[in-house]
């Protein structure tokens, strides 16, 4: 059955942009539905939403931040009051499960109410001279255009963890988000720009990579952009960093993760099993603080390992808007690729977790599957156990269910699984011991540390990012993304009626330094 589909078109400034090519956005549990249309931009409308942008910025950047934290409150607000239409587009267009939904929307209230508050504080500091009658201050200035590019498994939270403090901070924004998720993404623009935005301040453009990049590269050419937020992969993420570099800028990068899992011998097995299930599993392994390899002790190994793949054989697959711990893959593209992943599982290992591999499907069925796996981009969970460093499976971000589990004799040899492949998103430790908790924080190159919790999950005040091949250190989230959207401006002000000159000019006290008691 195919449901009429909206046509979704870029929004430039006050208008609706032309689009080229035609894309439908499909409903990855029921493929023959389309949930949008949307004609995608080509790289000129990306560059004409960036004048846009600066056109409207200076006026937005002149409103008080405490009014624009009123747009972020009212932004907040209008998503309570859409809060299960939006979180049932989520799971329509990307197929997450419809309480993971839920959650994420929620992340979108809880940055809201944090950032409406920050318009009455976006605190400078006043900061005592060396001379008398002069006084210094620091004041947060926004940064301009902020180009924002973003990826479809979390098509409004992480999204809103840009917009949200790039607005609030006076900056106006270029969106571009996925273009699997178009539906969903016009649906959280309406509701900024409902909230009270002025034409331009907000300009959605929906566009494919190929199209973004040289619209991107063309509008840091012609100095229209001064910020750039990426969430995606490690590659693209790269190739963002050196484009950025040419024109001066640190981009905001939040890239792919190859998140562990130590399990320590005091561990609470059936507590980290909980986690490991959730951190392996949610969103059907395609978040990016999603489980990458168990890293259990010996001691521990294969029990937990037994209660692991238990939990996993007995867990519920199928439609999102059921009870499910997941549902199908986001999209095709991440669908394919996940099926390709199986190259990965090698001789020396085991797989368990399922009553197949691969795809769902009538003739390769999962016990307990709800709905029709035919209709939809369902895939196996697979437990790979046997995982060493040398393997592929245990560099390689796979986005989708699966996870490796490795061994380890020590906490020593635990941290160095953990941070091996270079990746340092999010790592997370199950122990009893405040010291092993605190040796593993210490020791583990992740940005984002959990004990006896899940490698997913983050609170939407705490900062956000990762290190290596996970970012390049910017934070996002509460009071530390502050410092991606604005830049620090220094004033000092004499009032002494004569030059005064710093370090020359300075008075100095007369010590006796031979004084002793
Ligand atoms: C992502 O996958 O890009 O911490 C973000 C979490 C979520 C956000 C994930 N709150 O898992």
């Amino acid at each position: 059955m195919t449901q009429q589909a909206s046509l979704l078109a870029s929004r430039v400034g006050a208008g609706r942009a032309e689009g080229g090519r035609r894309l439908r956005s499909v409903d990855p549990a029921h493929t023959d539905q389309v949930v949008a249309e949307v004609l995608l931009a080509d790289p000129e409308t990306f560059v004409a939403a960036c004048r846009a942008a600066c056109q409207a910025q200076p006026g937005w950047a002149g409103t008080p931040a405490p009014v624009r934290g009123r747009v972020v409150k009212h932004l907040g607000r209008l998503v309570e009051e859409n809060f299960e239409a939006l979180a049932r587009l989520v799971t329509r267009e990307i197929g997450k499960p419809l309480a993971e939904s839920r959650g994420e929307v929620q992340e979108i209230v809880d940055t809201c109410d944090f950032f409406a508050g920050e318009g009455r504080r976006l605190y400078g500091q006043t900061v005592p001279s060396e001379m008398p009658d002069k006084q210094l201050f620091t004041f947060r200035q926004p940064v301009g255009v902020a180009a924002v590019v973003t990826a479809g498994n979390f098509p409004v939270a992480v999204p809103s963890w840009y917009l949200v403090p790039a607005l609030l901070c006076g900056n106006a924004v270029v969106w571009k988000p996925a273009e699997y998720a178009p539906a969903t993404a016009e649906a959280l623009a309406q509701l900024c720009w409902h909230a009270g935005l002025p034409d331009g301040v907000l300009n959605l453009v929906q566009a494919d990579g190929p199209a973004t990049s040289a619209g991107l590269a063309a509008a840091l050419e012609e100095g229209l952009v001064d910020k750039v937020g990426f969430t995606g992969s490690t590659e693209v993420g790269r190739r963002i960093g050196e484009l950025c570099g040419r024109y001066l800028q640190t981009p905001c990068l939040e890239l792919g993760g190859k998140n562990p899992l130590v399990v320590m011998p005091d561990a609470d097995l059936d507590l980290a099993v909980e986690g490991a299930l959730f951190s392996g599993f949610g969103t059907a392994g395609q978040r990016c603080t999603s489980l990458g390899t168990v890293i259990a002790h010996r001691e521990v190994h294969d029990e937990f390992l037994s209660r692991f793949a238990a939990a996993v054989e007995g867990a519920v697959i199928g439609d999102p808007f059921s009870k499910v711990l997941y549902g199908p893959m986001i999209d095709r593209r991440f669908f394919d690729r996940f099926l390709g992943w199986m190259d990965l599982v090698e001789p020396h290992h085991r797989v368990q977790g399922s009553t197949g591999t691969g795809r769902i499907t009538a003739a390769s069925p999962r016990r307990g599957f709800v709905g029709d796996p035919d209709d939809g981009l369902y895939c196996h969970p697979m437990v790979v156990s046997g995982v060493t460093a040398g393997d592929e499976l245990y560099r390689r971000e796979t986005f989708g269910p699966i996870v490796g589990v490795a061994e380890c004799g020590s906490l020593e040899e635990a941290v160095e699984l953990a941070n091996g492949h270079g990746y340092g998103l999010s790592a997370a430790i199950y122990t009893r011991d405040p010291a092993t908790a605190f040796r593993f924080r210490s020791g583990v190159s992740a940005g984002m540390v959990s004990v006896n919790n899940s490698t997913s999950g983050a609170e939407a005040h705490l900062p956000f990012g990762g290190n290596g091949r996970s970012g390049n250190g910017s934070r996002q989230s509460g009071i530390w993304v502050l410092d991606q959207f604005t830049r620090w401006q220094a004033l000092n002000w004499d009032y002494a009626g004569r030059l005064q000159k710093a370090q020359m000019d300075v008075a100095e006290p007369t010590p006796d330094r031979d004084y002793r008691l």
